[in-house]
């Protein structure tokens, strides 16, 4: 693991906000609650916190106890009375080349309209909403007027299909759906509203439907149910003034469902304090946002690294960031460069799958483009391989942006390991912990492993970012994340460390799989396919792939009678497509007679991965038959 290291520029540690990393580290390492509470003193507070941390209920940790704030406040009520009023918020672009652009004030303006509207249909303080959207700005303003009036957004991700909405709209209970008519990939339009209907059909909850006019196809709106974004903005109801509602710093923000080792998505649910104090340091020092800068963070604000680095982080920080609707490569293979150059992005965030998708149509396209403007570049969602690193560094940043490689997941909120701009790198390791982050590897006896070794990758104290439960289902926290390992929390991902302290991270150990970094569980795919007449049981796992990192294959066992066609196996890929979404089709879905399992009936999918990698299964005392 020894290897090559890679220096920033002295341009890159000039303009730096940390110069010097390991000093901050050292004194962050050894109090962390001063690192926090420094950081947190740099943002508005209706009242101050008593207490920095309430750890007397662990693992059900509290922050910045007794203060009072709303995200939003920071986000867009704090830039009003500075130059960053009439600054652009947000650029967007659309897949046919439409753009808009937002400032601050203007942001907060949509923002409270929303809100009202919100309030006129009963929303209030508790209240779950469900968001499910293409990459437009209104659903940025959506979620940003949720959490202005102390609602719990849950977004659902506009590529997931319609049990994936509804399993979501049920668990979260929400009445309210915002949605699209539909929404543009690859020139196409994906048909939002059909979905958000069918969801809502099948639930009992909803009874609005808040639908943005996107790409004005012919829709079912159900009187009395659904209404157009665009008249409701229009009406008395909507009007521009609308308080921040004051929050207790502990009060939910949003819930993001996530899939987990066995049964349904989890929602991780995320609060207004130390949620806000964490998206808001880790963007600052890690992508060095300046006044000046253009923020890309290419992902889609469905997931995680959206939540935190499209919408939270990038408005705490005052940032200007891009919001680009489609596919990277429409209509041709340059469209980000493109993006690139013609709003002179300095930082573009974005994960391995998209740069290994864009770098295999050679370098011909990236340098059409003068990608100059560009000083940091960020990769996030799954361990970048040095191949496409290199390309990424050389090609795209001219051998000069240093790659903030950040580790983390839905639940951290936050970047946990990632370099800053100042560490030297090594092409894929995300380096070492964020300040203030404690972390080890252990043997599965709860021994630190040697340097070299892989292990379980923990985090060994509580940070203010951090989730605070899987919402309705405090049990499954404790069990999932704080079982194995008392006191400390369970990532579900294995690692290495080198001698130079640099992490390693190797993949999940669980029932994950990472499809081109989407996150899914084996047991959806699995729920899915049990779902349609022909299966009987079935059983998904992750295999390698050169694109995606990696690719979904089924087994499946089918109703006695049923024919194995190669017609029906077309069937069920688009099936599970249908009920979970497209980044769930199975490349390949394979009949067979039985399923290898444990006595207790558990499916070892390790041993149906060996046996399709040609290698080994390893230890087999357990199976069954
Ligand atoms: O396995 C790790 C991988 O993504 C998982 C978290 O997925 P999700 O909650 O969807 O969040 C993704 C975006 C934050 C982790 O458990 N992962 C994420 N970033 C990296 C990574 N693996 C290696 N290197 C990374 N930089």
């Amino acid at each position: 693991m020894t290897q090559k290291l890679y220096n920033p520029s002295q341009k890159v540690i000039e303009k730096a906000h940390i110069k010097d990393w390991n000093k901050l580290n050292e004194s962050a390492q050894a109090d962390p609650e001063q690192f926090w509470t420094g950081m947190a003193d740099e943002l508005h507070w209706h009242k101050k916190w008593d207490k920095y941390i309430d750890d007397t209920n662990a693992p059900f940790y509290k922050f910045f106890v007794g203060a009072q704030t709303n995200i939003t406040y920071n986000c867009l009520d704090v830039h009003l009375t500075t130059a960053n009023r009439n600054k652009i918020a947000y650029i967007w672009e659309s897949e046919q080349g439409e753009t808009k652009s937002v400032s601050y004030f203007a942001l907060h303006r949509e923002v409270s309209k929303f809100s009202n509207v919100l309030k006129s249909f009963g929303v209030k303080k508790g209240d779950r909403v469900t968001i499910y959207m293409g990459r437009v700005m209104e659903q940025v303003i959506a979620m940003l007027a949720c959490a202005r009036i102390g609602a719990v957004h849950s977004v659902v991700y506009g590529g997931f299909s319609t049990e994936a909405l509804h399993e979501r709209i049920e668990n979260s209970q929400s009445k309210v759906l915002i949605t699209c008519d539909g929404s543009y990939q690859r020139g196409k339009v994906v048909e939002l509203k059909k979905i958000a209907n069918e969801a809502a059909d099948r639930s009992g909850y909803v009874d609005t439907i808040i639908c943005v006019q996107r790409v004005k196809n012919e829709v079912e709106m159900v009187a009395g149910r659904d209404h157009w974004y665009h008249k409701l903005m229009e009406m008395p109801i909507a009007s521009s003034k609308c308080e921040a509602e004051i929050l207790d710093a502990e009060d939910p923000l949003f819930m993001l469902y996530t899939s987990g080792t066995t049964g349904k998505p989890k929602a991780i649910l995320h609060t207004h304090g130390g949620y806000m104090v964490g998206t808001y340091t880790s963007l600052k020092y890690v992508f060095d946002i300046h006044d000046e800068d253009r923020y890309w963070c290419a992902a889609d604000p469905g997931w995680i690294t959206g939540h935190s680095y499209i919408v939270y982080g990038p408005l705490l920080n005052g940032a200007t960031s891009m919001i680009y609707e489609g596919a990277p490569n429409f209509p041709y293979p340059d469209r980000w460069w493109s993006i690139v150059e013609k709003y002179g992005i300095n930082i573009l965030y974005t994960a391995p799958t998209a740069i290994r998708g864009l770098m295999r149509y050679g370098d011909a396209w990236p340098r059409r483009h003068d990608l100059s403007s560009l000083r940091l570049l960020g990769s996030v969602g799954e361990p970048i391989n040095p191949e496409a690193w290199r390309w990424y560094y050389e090609t795209i940043g001219n051998s000069e942006c240093p790659i903030m490689d950040t580790w983390w997941q839905t639940e951290t909120g936050m970047f946990m390991i990632t370099p800053m701009p100042s560490v030297p790198l090594k092409p894929g390791s995300g380096t070492r912990p964020f300040p203030g982050i404690l972390m080890d590897i252990l043997d599965d006896d709860g021994n630190p492993v040697a340097n070299g070794e892989e292990g379980n990758l923990v985090i060994k104290n509580p940070w203010p970012s951090m989730m605070r439960t899987i919402y309705g289902d405090d049990e499954r926290y404790k069990t999932q994340y704080w079982s194995k390992y008392p006191g400390y929390y369970l990532t579900g991902d294995s690692a290495k460390r080198d001698e130079d302290g640099y992490y390693w991270v190797i993949g999940r150990v669980d029932d994950v799989i990472k499809v081109s970094g989407y996150r899914l569980g084996t047991a959806e795919i699995e729920s899915a396919l049990v779902s349609h007449p022909s299966v009987a049981e079935a059983a998904a796992i992750g295999m390698p792939h050169e694109l995606k990192g990696n690719a979904i294959y089924t087994y499946v066992i089918l109703v006695n009678g049923v024919n194995p066609t190669e017609e029906l196996k077309l069937e069920l890929t688009q099936h599970v497509g249908k009920e979970v979404g497209p980044i769930a089709k199975p490349q390949s879905v394979e009949f067979i007679d039985s399923l290898p399992k444990t006595r207790s009936g558990k499916i070892m999918r390790r041993v149906l991965k060996a046996k399709a990698l040609g290698e080994d299964p390893g230890n087999i005392s357990t199976l069954d038959d």
